[in-house]
């Protein structure tokens, strides 16, 4: 099977439509020190509340991926001056709450669903202002209900596709009342949108949720001068409304749902020793180290420190033997951008895996359940779809195929491990995706390969 040739492919071919990679591997471990981009999630929120806080909001070590291009432009078009996006320092010179002016265009959120729905709760309090919201093709489809109604209550103003369910949504903004919201979903974009209109709002807002999510905001606004109880009992967050927010010293750590799909590989590629520096360890979102070490994974966390008020690691990952386990309930949460690449993982796992309560995976960028389920079997893998999650007999080599992403990011890159670990050619269409959040993402798979 895999380890029968002595040469590696890594090719990106461009064309007008589509890039393609190309990958086959000679099953050389993967070896030596990387770092990942920047945490796609703590990115949106400091360019967010750098441009609604007063004062200047300096943010080192931004994700430069399509998502956080996407808040940066919606925020520039309502007056906020960000500089040039880089990594070193960007620097948002803010406009205080009530500052954000009335855009003359619609506000493209582009494929970032954080964007669209914690950009609602903002745009849905500033009274007398006028919006209109849309997206790509992938999120025009995705549900923008679970943030407009909460919003509802509170006595907003939107008017959407199918019922209020889709955008291009339009949002006349008013003056909002508090609220207690109890979300069906653990949703951290939920939670953010109630909390930043609870930010616009006189009085105090809740939110409580079934498990808790990430809680970057959380995080974030406390940093910024933003008044929070956090009640951990009962998952429930509470902001105190109309509380000026100052410009402050952001540092983004890398991305764990980026280093995800090199812990994947290290664990899975015999002999392999890998250094990821710099990955933001939150809590709220190690869930996928959890789960990876629950398989057997050998991940040591070293180096362990705190930046900017977010726990951060270096973590060094070694080849390992990985067993089937059952993953469900209050991680799904914290590992939520992960499940695709588990799901690789669990390919080369002895015995069965089983994801479950994992539905809202149906939702993301693409349906991650019905897509990993039918691209994975392309490779010959053993995997079975469930309305709530995917069940994976691994230890069956997989084979080279042509894959697609569904123009998903993260199926993208969790394919391209796949295809390290198969016999023979892989080709990944519309790979390019993987740019929504990892532009670099080829760059470093030709370095470690
Ligand atoms: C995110 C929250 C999660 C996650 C998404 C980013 C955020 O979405 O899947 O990639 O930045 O708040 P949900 O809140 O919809 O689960």
């Amino acid at each position: 099977m895999f380890g029968d040739v002595d040469f590696t492919v890594i090719k990106l071919i461009k064309t007008p439509q589509e890039d393609q990679l190309v990958i086959e591997h000679n099953g050389d471990g993967l070896k030596g020190t990387i770092s990942i981009p920047g945490d796609k999630s703590i990115s949106h929120r400091a360019l967010m509340l750098g441009a609604i806080a007063s004062g200047q909001t300096t943010i080192e070590g931004l994700l430069l991926g399509e998502d956080p291009r996407s808040t940066a432009k919606c925020f520039q078009a309502m007056g906020a001056t960000i500089s040039e996006l880089n990594t070193e320092k960007v620097i948002v010179e803010g406009i205080g709450t009530q500052g954000l002016q009335e855009p003359t265009d619609i506000l493209d959120a582009g494929n970032s669903g954080t964007t669209m729905r914690l950009m609602l709760g903002l745009l849905a309090s500033q009274p007398g202002k006028f919006f209109t919201v849309t997206g790509d093709n992938s999120l025009r489809s995705r549900p923008m209900s679970r943030v407009v109604k909460p919003l509802q209550q509170m006595g907003a103003l939107i008017y959407g596709r199918k019922d209020n369910q889709n955008a291009p949504l339009a949002v006349v903004g008013q003056n909002l009342k508090p609220i207690h919201y109890h979300s069906p979903i653990a949703s951290a974009q939920v939670k953010s949108c109630i909390l930043l209109a609870g930010l616009m709002s006189e009085g105090k807002t809740t939110v409580t949720e079934p498990a808790l999510s990430r809680d970057h905001s959380e995080r974030m606004l406390r940093a910024f001068g933003a008044k929070l109880d956090i009640d951990p009992d009962t998952n429930s967050v509470t902001i105190e409304g109309k509380t000026p927010l100052i410009g402050q010293k952001v540092i983004v750590p890398g991305d764990i749902s980026s280093a995800a799909f090199w812990l994947v590989a290290g664990a899975i590629a015999p002999n392999s020793d890998l250094l990821i520096e710099n990955v933001g360890v939150n809590p709220t979102r190690v869930g996928i180290l959890e789960a990876l070490q629950m398989m057997g994974a050998d991940i040591t966390l070293e180096n362990q420190r705190e930046a900017a008020g977010e726990p951060v690691a270096d973590l060094r990952v070694k080849s390992s033997k990985l067993k089937g386990c059952t993953i469900a309930g209050d991680i799904i949460p914290r590992l939520i951008d992960e499940v695709p690449i588990l799901a690789v993982a669990a390919c080369f796992a002895e015995g069965t895996t089983k994801i479950k309560d994992a539905e809202e995976l149906r939702v993301k960028e693409s349906d991650r359940l019905a897509v990993m389920a039918l691209e994975l079997g392309k490779m010959g893998a053993k995997i079975s779809e469930f309305p709530d999650g995917l069940e994976i007999t691994g230890g069956n080599p997989l084979s080279g195929a042509d894959v697609d992403s569904f123009t998903d990011h993260r199926i993208a890159m969790s394919l391209a491990i796949a295809a390290l670990m198969a016999k023979g050619q892989t080709t990944i269409h519309r790979a390019d995706a993987a740019s929504i959040s990892y532009p670099t993402f080829v760059d470093t798979l030709q370095a470690l390969t």
